[in-house]
């Protein structure tokens, strides 16, 4: 089985035999098991039907795979940590899967040019903590950072928590190195600040789901650690009040290095999946959200802006985290919303982002849309219950809308149920000028929702750029667009 535009010249029995002459015995896996595990990432909505796992441990091996599978005409999914929430690392069409994993040493820390290099396996996690040890900040963050990898953040150009202070990961890659559908390397730019020669390629290879070729290095940037981080939590009670409350920070100069918000029902679910997870209020409100601020003065400027937002009458409550136990406290209560969510039913999940100014009335023309759809839908038993949870970097304009039904839910049904909702909230965000993804790009599942966002014309520049760069389709095919 394989890709219908390609002809493989070789049985699965020789590449096998020649992948394992090139990179070691033990390093191409295909027990079922293996397979199953690493041909998918977190979606777990395809099959996985990878034809084996090839696990190189340097770049050397990375281009002689390409080269490979390239003469060979074998399609090839690149593989991070495989937390990727779109199928873009799902191998479901007898794909080879390369995993870097084994690529995963920190070359070089320098603390004089802020920089740090790197190949592509290293988790995020590490990088942050590498960053930490020299007394120093890498400010790429997201809840899956202990499992994935830098040369994932950099396919899927990831976005995080820290947004709104620092940029998405494309901000923080200065160089890469890339090795191409043919096995050619390519070496772009070791890590200047400022370099305008000619076109920046590096820029098509962030965000490219590993469609144009395999990430195997990276320099990034470093900076200064941020001073006396403060966090707090508000309730506020109807949503418009939350782009204001964002617009008083910026007044007020303050330096937001996190603006996140999540409702009732993603706080609910949260705190019955999280063992140990506390509410900080004693009454539920509809809507959460997390602020945290540098403040590096002597100025209490998070209590000063809590009660302006108060007189304002913009949150109804609030507490600042008072000690660094709380403070891990309150994050959690933000960042174990994927996997609370996960443990507590089946998920389809959106990730939309509008212009800050059109989000609150998106959400209110969303609310009619809900309410029209679920008084024109029949009453079905309690297992086809369908909730819909909001949270999402939201001083990004980044909006995670997640479809939730109960476990015992029949998967197509509920897979058909979410899709009718999920396209009707497409072509409302259309009519805001919205994006079907901010951050988590388009893999396997929004693929047929491109032209909500991107024009027929933009589309067609997209294939033309795969094909200059890959002719025969074979990295990582059928995710983002078939050619
Ligand atoms: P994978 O899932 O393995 O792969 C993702 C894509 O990149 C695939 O298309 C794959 O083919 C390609 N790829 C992987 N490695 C390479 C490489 N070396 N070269 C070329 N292509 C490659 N995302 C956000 O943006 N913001 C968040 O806040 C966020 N929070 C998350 C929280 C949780 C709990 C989870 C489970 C996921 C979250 N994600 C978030 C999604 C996910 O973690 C990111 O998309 C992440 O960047 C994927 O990295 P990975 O190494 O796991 O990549
Ligand atoms: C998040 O913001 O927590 C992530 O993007 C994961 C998700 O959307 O579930
Ligand atoms: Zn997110």
């Amino acid at each position: 089985m394989t890709h219908a535009h390609l002809t493989p010249k070789v049985s699965t029995v020789e590449a096998i035999k020649y992948l394992r002459a090139l990179v070691g015995e033990s390093f191409v896996l295909t027990g079922a098991l293996d397979l199953k595990t690493w041909g998918t990432d977190w979606t777990k909505v395809y099959e996985p039907k990878p034809l084996c796992i090839v696990l190189p441990q340097n770049t050397a091996e990375v281009s002689k795979i390409m080269a490979y599978c390239h003469e060979n005409e074998l399609a090839v999914t690149p593989s991070g940590g495989r937390t990727g929430l779109c199928a873009g690392a799902v191998a479901s069409e007898g794909e080879v899967v390369m995993s870097l994993s084994r690529m995963c040493k920190i070359l070089d820390v320098d603390s004089t040019g802020l920089t740090i290099t790197t190949e592509a396996g290293v988790t995020t996690q590490a990088l942050q903590e590498a960053a930490k040890y020299i007394g120093l900040f890498f400010p790429l963050d997201l809840a899956s950072k202990g499992s994935c990898h830098i040369g994932g953040n950099i396919a899927t150009n990831a976005g995080g928590v820290k947004l709104i202070k620092y940029g998405g990961t494309r901000e923080q890659v200065l160089g890469l190195e890339v090795v191409l559908a043919n096995g050619d390397i390519l070496d772009m730019n070791v890590g200047l600040r400022k370099n305008n020669s000619g076109y920046d390629l590096k820029h098509l290879f962030i965000g490219s789901e590993g469609t144009l070729g395999i990430v195997t290095k990276a320099v990034l940037r470093l900076m200064p650690k941020p001073r006396n981080l403060q966090l707090a939590i508000m309730a506020v009670d109807v949503f418009e009040k939350i782009p204001k409350i964002l617009t008083e920070c910026s007044l007020a100069a303050v330096s937001v290095t996190a603006f996140e918000f999540f409702t009732q029902v993603a706080h609910k679910i949260v705190l019955a999946r999280l063992p140990g997870a506390r509410t900080p209020f004693a009454a539920s409100s509809p809507f959460y959200v997390l602020l945290e601020i540098e403040q590096p003065g002597s100025e209490p400027e998070m209590e000063t802006l809590l009660e302006k937002l108060f007189d304002q009458g913009l949150i109804s409550d609030a507490t600042i985290a008072a000690n660094s136990t709380q403070f891990k406290e309150f994050w959690g209560l933000r960042e174990n919303i994927t996997e609370s969510l996960a443990a507590h039913g089946q998920v389809r999940k959106n990730d939309i982002s509008l212009a800050i100014d059109q989000l609150d009335p998106f959400v209110k023309e969303l609310e009619k849309l809900l309410t029209k759809m679920s008084s024109s839908a029949t009453n079905g038993p309690a297992s086809d219950a369908m909730e819909l949870v909001l949270f999402g970097h939201i001083g990004d304009g980044n909006l995670h809308i997640n479809y939730v039904s109960p476990k015992e839910r029949n998967p197509k049904e509920f897979q058909v149920a979410a899709r009718t909702i999920e396209e009707q909230i497409f072509k409302l965000l259309t009519k805001f000028k919205g994006s079907i993804s901010a951050e988590h790009g388009i893999g396997l599942t929004k693929k047929k929702d491109l032209h909500f966002t991107r024009t027929a014309q933009e589309v067609s520049w997209m294939r033309q750029t795969k094909r200059l760069w890959d002719p025969k389709g074979i990295l990582n095919p059928g995710k983002i667009f078939d050619v």
